[in-house]
């Protein structure tokens, strides 16, 4: 694995996300191997959750695993639903996740989107949960750059750590200016979605002569590849889901080797860099 340090802490370069995972018992065997292999193999220490996966079932899926690894060798990324912090129940919500976790503490939790909060408020609420021990860092996402820009205006937003986005090479318009920003106001950016979320999306660009060509020459396949130019995007870690092992070797094959400008240029030719400013895209 690679990491880069945000703010004094160590990060994985890619994680583990687990929307899907424990949803259904009959899987849970193969989908437990698989993030067991991620861990152990790979070094994903990172692990994405959130309490809306499958109402608490990813969470205490990941239990189950979690039990089985120094503590301190994990990074666990939780989220709260607006609504739970919007009814002002964010350690309510943050209790009841680190019990399924079985846990003490979340690493790192996020406001899952943003609804219409109020962001000062959002902002004083997780520094109380900071202040309790129940987190250690917090940040948002699906926050776009007018989002980050108020979040920011209030007191306590610039303590926001991380804002995890919709990016993948097949939607780059957040490279125009919410990666930027988020940059220059130091605060992490995790791309979910890195492999496209939909078969049919991941096959448009995995199928792609230029992808295939590029791949084939850098010792990587279509979907490492597509991980590999996520996190050349310097200062941008990811998270993706499989449930299955060989899947999982597939994209974590080459991963970390770079991809040249040249490549970069001729990749760029299909999956075009943003020429202006979009709304931010969520799932
Ligand atoms: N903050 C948010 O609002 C938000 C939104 C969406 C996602 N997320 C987080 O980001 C994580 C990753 O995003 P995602 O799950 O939406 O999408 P993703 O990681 O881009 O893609 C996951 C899908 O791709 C399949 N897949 C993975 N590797 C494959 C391969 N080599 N060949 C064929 N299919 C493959 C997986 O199926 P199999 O399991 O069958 O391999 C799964 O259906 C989530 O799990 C979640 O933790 C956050």
């Amino acid at each position: 694995m690679e990491y880069l340090k945000h703010r004094g802490v160590k990060i994985p370069l890619i994680g583990i996300g687990t929307f899907g995972l424990g949803f259904n018992a009959n899987n849970s065997a193969t989908e437990e191997n698989t993030v067991r292999t991620a861990i152990e193999t790979f070094g994903m220490t990172l692990i994405d959750t959130a309490e809306s996966y499958g109402d608490g079932a990813s969470e205490l899926f990941l239990s189950g695993i979690i039990k089985d690894y120094p503590r301190e060798n994990l990074f666990i990324v939780d989220k709260i639903h607006p609504e739970n912090a919007e009814k002002n129940a964010y350690s309510d919500s943050c209790r009841r996740s680190l019990d399924r976790l079985g846990i003490a503490a979340i690493d790192l939790y996020l406001l899952h989107w943003r609804e219409d909060l109020e962001l000062g408020r959002v902002a004083d609420n997780m520094e109380e949960l900071v202040r309790k021990g129940l987190i250690k860092h917090w940040g948002v996402s699906n926050f776009d750059t007018d989002d980050m820009t108020e979040l920011f205006d209030r007191d306590n937003g610039k303590h926001c750590f991380c804002n995890q986005i919709l990016y993948n090479i097949a939607t780059r318009s957040p490279e125009y200016e919410l990666i930027p920003w988020c940059k220059k106001n130091d605060v992490l950016v995790t791309a979910y979605s890195p492999l496209c979320h939909s078969n049919a999306r991941r096959l448009s660009v995995a199928q792609n002569p230029i992808v295939i060509d590029v791949a084939k020459r850098t010792g990587k396949t279509p979907e490492s590849l597509m991980l590999s130019f996520i996190i050349g995007t310097s200062g941008v870690t990811t998270v993706f889901k499989t449930s299955d092992i060989s899947r999982l070797e597939n994209n974590m094959q080459n991963v970390f080797s770079p991809i040249s400008d040249e490549d970069l240029n001729a990749l760029s030719r299909v999956f075009k860099a943003p020429r202006k400013r979009t709304k931010l895209k969520t799932i």
